[in-house]
């Protein structure tokens, strides 16, 4: 496998938050690489470091010490370079959707492909296609209040999706639905990637969820189990 197919790697990753005179080791010198198409279920105990490293990898913190590369670049300290490698590569699903509750499902979607580089009549176009796909066309037009969790979860994964990104990250994008919608976006998510052959990385605390996938790591403290 050479370096090409290697679309995350993060070495020796450390996380330590500093608050005053007390400072949490969350994450100690965490190695990982994730290769192109993989799908890969993060699991562990509450409070192991699992978003943290998901926020680390999507380059929404950065971390105390070690290094991460997208793409063969590497993440810096600067946060509005990580935002730019984030647009054109990766997309983030939160566990609780994160939509923004002033725009409507379509003006969310099409926010993530504007923002990596489309025009907004592209954007728009991609966001129409990607809410049919997640079977939402009838509700383009709603705001995040006027949907149900289920449905905002399917817009996060539309929006997600709408930079064409080479890998998704999700954070327990099932956490908080009943299990006939967590079912149903699990089926989504592995349909998508199917079509599209992005990497999934998903942290999860469903077994039976993380089995399916092509490899499972657990975490314990900050560090692999
Ligand atoms: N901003 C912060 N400042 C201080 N400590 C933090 C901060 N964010 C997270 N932590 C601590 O880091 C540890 C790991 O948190 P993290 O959210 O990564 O856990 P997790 O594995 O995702 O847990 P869960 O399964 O409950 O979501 C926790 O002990 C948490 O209290
Ligand atoms: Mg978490």
């Amino acid at each position: 496998m050479n370096s090409k197919n290697i679309i995350l790697k993060a070495q020796n990753l450390s996380k330590v938050y500093q608050e005053g005179v007390f400072s949490t080791s969350v994450l100690s010198h965490l190695d990982l690489e994730i290769l192109s198409g993989e799908r890969v279920a993060i699991m562990g105990p509450s409070g192991s470091g699992k978003s943290t490293l998901l926020h680390l990898l999507g380059g929404l913190e950065s971390p105390s010490e070690g290094k991460i590369w997208v793409m063969g670049e590497k993440l810096s300290a600067d946060a509005n370079h990580r935002a730019r490698l984030r647009a054109r590569y990766l997309g983030f699903i939160y566990q609780f959707h994160h939509l923004l509750p002033e725009l409507t499902a379509l003006e969310n979607t099409a926010l993530s492909a504007v923002i990596s580089g489309q025009t907004i009549a592209e954007g728009l176009k991609m966001a129409n296609t990607l809410l049919d796909r997640v079977g939402l066309a009838s509700r383009r037009h709603h705001k995040p209040s006027e949907l149900s969790g289920g449905e905002r979860q399917r817009v996060a994964i539309a929006r997600a999706l709408a930079n064409r990104p080479l890998c998704i990250l999700a954070d327990e994008p099932t956490g908080n639905l009943d299990q006939k919608n967590a079912e149903n976006i699990l089926a989504l998510l592995e349909e998508l990637h199917q079509e599209f052959h992005m990497c999934l990385v998903i942290v999860t605390h469903d077994e039976k969820l993380a089995r399916k996938l092509d490899r499972v790591l657990v975490m314990q403290d900050g560090c692999w189990a």
